[in-house]
């Protein structure tokens, strides 16, 4: 058997005992990324690379609209695949990263280090998407969350719906990558960490909060790389 599989069946060992000895997600979740981290911080946040992973988010934000002047949040900042290009890119004080994981937060923040010089760039951990624990005060006129969502059962983005008033400002522009299936539920082998969204669910719960959504056509923005992420903007319908 090749090294690279003993490796993959390893992890996947390792990721069902952390999984049995946390009865709640969030923190089997949060011990997971901990101990990715703490094996490499560079291939914790995402499978196509820290690097690259970053910069397609960069293009496509930037694609989208996203100007230096915006207060941005970076959910699930993770160890700052796209900080490391957003940090010097929007104006100082505008870059907030909020993750569970803090030491997915302090290995980012050691990779970036030099990108921070003069700048003042704020990180929050988080415990859950109320955004009462930590306080959050301030309002963000673009969110973005990447690879989080598809990693959380329905009941979180639920939760993040519920209130992200608290935090966004009137014409705050919401973005998130999700799955979308059939259904909404666990995708792949236990322990589930992967999550697919059905649409009806995500409308009748953006509705009752009142919120629409769409599907951003993310056509050449994520420059050739195709994955089965789904990049969804979250609308205020009253402003
Ligand atoms: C797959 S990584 C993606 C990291 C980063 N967004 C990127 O694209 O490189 C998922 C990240 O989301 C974080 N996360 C998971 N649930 C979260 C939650 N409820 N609130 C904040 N961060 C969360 C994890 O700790 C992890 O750092």
């Amino acid at each position: 058997m090749k090294l690279t599989s003993l490796v993959r069946i390893w992890k996947h060992i390792k990721k069902t005992i952390i999984r049995l000895f946390s009865l709640d997600y969030i923190k089997f979740y949060k011990r997971w990324m901990d101990s990715r981290v703490s094996d490499n911080p560079l291939s914790a946040p995402t499978d196509i690379g820290w690097e690259i992973g970053g910069r397609i988010q960069f293009e496509f934000l930037k694609e989208i609209g996203l100007k230096p002047h915006h207060n941005f949040l970076d959910l699930g900042c993770g160890t700052l695949s796209l900080g490391q290009f957003l940090i010097p890119f929007l104006d100082i004080d505008n870059y907030v990263g909020m993750d569970i994981s803090q030491d997915a937060i302090l290995a980012g923040r050691g990779l970036v280090e030099d990108l921070s010089i003069g700048r003042f760039t704020r990180f929050i951990v988080n415990e859950d998407l109320i955004f009462d624990n930590p306080k959050v005060e301030e309002k963000f006129d673009f969110i973005w969350s990447h690879s989080v969502f598809n990693h959380l059962p329905i009941k979180y983005f639920y939760e993040f719906v519920e209130n992200v008033k608290k935090i966004s400002t009137n014409n705050c522009r919401i973005l998130i990558t999700v799955r979308i299936g059939e259904f909404s539920g666990p995708v792949g082998l236990i322990p589930h960490s992967s999550f697919s969204y059905s649409l009806n669910d995500i409308h009748s719960w953006l509705q009752k909060f009142g919120y629409s959504y769409r599907i951003v056509d993310t056509g050449d923005h994520w420059c050739g790389y195709r994955y089965d992420l789904d990049v969804i903007e979250i609308m205020r319908n009253e402003k």
